[in-house]
């Protein structure tokens, strides 16, 4: 009879002899660009004498590694993180309220996930202005729940997206299309930055609604950045409505942090030029 013991190691033995696996997921992607010599990249190590498996030191590491990969979060949003974002930047005083308000509720929706999880309960954040802080706070988001929580995050921005679909259009099967929009479905948490841009054809829009229907339906959690209200996404109201449900609406302020930093930026070279 087949003991835990012997499953294990037929899971090893597997996870070994297929490698090269094709399904990308945070604990089988084998992309490693130095992979562990102890356990190749199993993160376990086989003791032939006793027939039993421990953990590889290099464990816990490399299943994060993966993670980080898979979410595919660009370089300069992974050091995001919730300590630096900074609610007394904004000067307009009602931003700041804003602000302080979104935050809050952010924060119990992370301190509650599994529950929030449970019920595939997800984030709309958006603000008609550009640069009030929208990708910072989802990109600190995927850090803390990736390092924090251990979950499978994939970033994403329309675009992105939208560029992948149109890259899979030389596939005459259109396989990799349904895989690309398959890996968008299953990820555990998504996140899709700068959705709803305007001038999407029907078809590039139906594609997005498709994925986040799916997730709807499988109590996935989705979180959106946008420049627009939710309730102006151009799309079938009945899905947009459904889908609307399990979404805490969050809006930031009308007000551009980015503006501020250039602004500042400028202040400080007129003033290193100054001193010169
Ligand atoms: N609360 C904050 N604390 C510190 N830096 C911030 C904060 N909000 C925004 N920034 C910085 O301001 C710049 C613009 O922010 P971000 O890209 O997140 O804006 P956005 O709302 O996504 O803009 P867009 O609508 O154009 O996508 C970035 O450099 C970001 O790091
Ligand atoms: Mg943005
Ligand atoms: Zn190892």
């Amino acid at each position: 009879m087949e003991t835990e013991l012997d499953r294990t190691l037929n899971q090893i033995r597997t996870t070994l002899s297929h490698r090269q696996s094709p399904q990308e997921s945070p604990e089988t992607d084998s992309k490693d660009s130095d992979v562990c010599p102890d356990c190749q990249g199993t993160t376990w190590i086989l003791d032939k004498k006793t027939n039993s498996v421990t953990p590889c030191k290099c464990r816990d590491k490399t299943i994060m590694d993966r993670r980080l990969r898979f979410a595919a979060l660009p370089e300069a949003f992974r050091e995001m993180d919730l300590k630096t974002f900074r609610t007394d930047i904004y000067q307009i005083p009602e931003s700041r309220d804003k602000i302080k308000g979104a935050c809050q509720v952010i924060k119990t929706y992370l301190d509650n996930f599994s529950q929030m999880q449970g019920r595939g309960i997800g984030l709309y954040m958006w603000s008609n202005a550009k640069g009030s802080g929208k990708t910072r706070m989802a990109a600190s988001i995927a850090n803390y729940l990736m390092r924090e929580k251990g979950v499978q995050v994939k970033f994403s921005t329309s675009l992105n997206i939208i560029q992948e679909i149109k890259n899979t259009w030389d596939d005459k099967e259109k396989k990799s299309e349904s895989r690309l929009l398959d890996a968008l479905s299953t990820a555990e948490v998504l996140i899709i930055d700068d959705f709803g841009m305007e001038q999407l054809t029907a078809w590039i829009n139906s594609k997005f609604f498709q994925v986040l229907n799916e997730r709807y339906i499988n109590n996935r959690v989705t979180i959106l950045t946008s420049n627009i209200p939710f309730e102006n996404l151009e799309y079938d109201d009945r899905i947009t409505d459904r889908i609307g449900e399990k979404m805490l609406k969050i809006a930031f302020p009308e007000e551009s942090i980015r503006k501020i930093i250039s602004k500042n930026n400028n202040a400080q070279m007129l003033g290193m030029l100054a001193k010169q």
